[in-house]
């Protein structure tokens, strides 16, 4: 039994330890916001927080995980309270398919809690996700929007 805390909840799950946080997430927590993209670490479709750091968790054995705080796109915020990236996110329209975007936006909150007055280089190093549809230009705009509010 591997116990978690997962967006401020205590889960004590029957899994094996080598098993991806992503699918511990998806298939035992039912927390189906986080997305399987690449499978290997590349694309960030499956981008969470773990002790405040952005994780690839498709990469990440939930045992890593065990008695860390783990958050996921479903504690960001809410319809009627949205986070501040996620509010600049509307603004610019960002999401076209929308299937990168939890990861994206769990990526954007990782840099902004680093580093809340990024510029274009640090966002574009932060941000090594990977959006088919090409949103990055938007992606850019809402971030620097999203430091504006916060600030
Ligand atoms: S699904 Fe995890 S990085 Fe692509
Ligand atoms: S919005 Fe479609 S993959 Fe990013």
């Amino acid at each position: 039994m591997i116990s978690l805390k997962i967006n401020s909840r205590e889960h004590l799950l029957d899994v094996e330890p080598d098993m991806p946080l992503l699918w511990v997430l998806r298939e035992e927590a039912q927390l189906r916001g986080t997305k399987f993209g690449c499978g290997i670490g590349m694309c960030g479709a499956c981008t969470v927080h773990v002790d405040g750091q952005a994780v690839r968790s498709c990469s990440y054995p939930v045992s890593a995980a065990a008695g860390k705080s783990i958050e996921t796109i479903e504690s960001l915020g809410t319809i009627d309270a949205p986070h501040a990236v996620q509010k600049a996110w509307i603004e610019h329209q960002v999401p076209q398919c929308g299937y990168c975007q939890s990861g994206m936006q769990m990526a954007a909150v990782a840099l902004l809690n680093d580093n809340p007055q990024p510029n274009d280089q640090d966002i574009d190093k932060a941000m090594t996700n990977l959006c088919r549809c090409g949103t990055y230009d938007r992606i850019r705009e809402a971030i620097k929007s999203a430091a504006r509010e916060i600030s």
